[in-house]
C-alpha cells in the first residue's frame, strides 16, 4: 500500500484530519510540543492537554498533586506552578508527576484532535522517533499521516513548517506520497538542516519569545533527535508509547 503524508497549517485542520481517519502527528516546535516531549523523557507521568485557562484551574482544584503549566502571550498564567518553557521541565520538578497543560495553540491543535485514532506529538527533539513509530503505525493500520502544525495565533507558522519537513525526511521513501504541502515542507527542512536555528529563529513567533528572553527555549527547540520518546494522545491524556 502508498501511505499518503498531508501536511496542514492550522489547529484546526486537526478535526479535519481526524475525520479523514489520518494518523495525526501535532507539532507545535516553540514550543508547546517540545515541552511535552522533554516532559516525558525528563519522566512525567502524563499530560492532560486542555483549550482554556480557566479549565486548567478547574482540574487543578480537584486534582491539587497534579502540576498547572502552560502560558497564555507566552507567559505563565498568575498561580501556575510551570510556563511552557522546555527547559523548565526537569526531572527534579515533574519525574512522576501529571502535568495539566494549556497554550495558546499547540493545546489547542491536540482538542482538535481528539476524535482521531492515532495522535503522536512531534517537534526537532523526537523528529526521527515519531517518523519511524507513525510509519510503523501507519503501514500496520493500513491509514494515511496527516502532520498538523498548531501554528502562531491561527497562523501559518514557519519553524512548525521546517519541523513537519523534518519528520518527513526521516520517513522510509519506498511507500509514501507526499501532497505538494508535504514536498515544500521537506525542501524547506533540506534548504535548513545544516543551521536550524538560523531558519528557525526569522519567524514571527521566536521574534516574540526573543523579546520574551525565552532565546534559550528556541535553542533547545532547535535540537533535533536529542529525545527518543513517542508521546501519544488518547482518551484526553498525552503518555509516551512504551
Ligand atoms: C502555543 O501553544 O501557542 C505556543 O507553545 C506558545 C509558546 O511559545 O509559549
Amino acid at each position: 500500500m502508498v501511505i499518503q503524508v498531508n501536511v496542514d497549517f492550522l489547529a484546526k485542520d486537526a478535526a479535519k484530519a481526524a475525520k479523514r481517519g489520518d494518523l495525526i502527528i501535532v507539532i507545535d516546535a516553540l514550543r508547546c510540543s517540545s515541552t511535552i516531549v522533554t516532559a516525558l523523557a525528563n519522566g512525567a507521568k502524563a499530560i492532560i492537554p486542555v483549550k482554556t485557562v480557566h479549565e486548567a484551574r478547574r482540574i487543578h482544584a480537584k486534582n491539587p498533586s497534579y502540576i498547572l503549566a502552560g502560558e497564555r502571550g507566552g507567559l505563565k498564567p498568575r498561580g501556575f506552578n510551570l510556563g511552557n518553557s522546555p527547559l523548565e521541565y526537569t526531572s527534579e520538578k515533574i519525574s512522576g508527576k501529571t502535568i495539566i497543560l494549556t497554550t495558546t495553540s499547540g493545546t489547542l491543535a491536540l482538542t482538535y484532535s481528539r476524535e482521531a485514532s492515532w495522535v503522536l506529538i512531534g517537534a526537532f527533539l523526537n523528529a526521527k522517533a515519531i517518523a519511524e513509530k507513525a510509519s510503523l503505525i501507519a503501514n500496520a493500520e493500513d491509514i494515511n499521516i496527516s502532520i498538523v502544525q498548531a501554528g502562531t495565533n491561527g497562523r501559518f507558522s514557519l519553524e512548525d513548517f521546517i519541523c513537519a519537513g523534518a519528520i518527513i525526511n526521516e520517513l522510509p521513501e519506498c511507500n509514501i506520497k507526499l501532497s505538494d504541502a508535504a514536498q515544500a515542507s521537506l525542501l524547506a527542512f533540506k534548504h535548513a538542516k545544516d543551521d536550524l536555528l538560523a531558519y528557525v529563529i526569522r519567524s514571527d513567533h521566536s521574534r516574540r519569545l526573543i523579546e520574551l528572553g525565552f532565546i534559550k527555549d528556541i535553542e533547545f527547540s532547535c535540537k533535533k533527535d536529542l529525545f527518543s520518546v513517542v508521546p501519544v494522545y488518547r482518551g484526553g491524556v498525552i503518555t509516551k508509547i512504551k
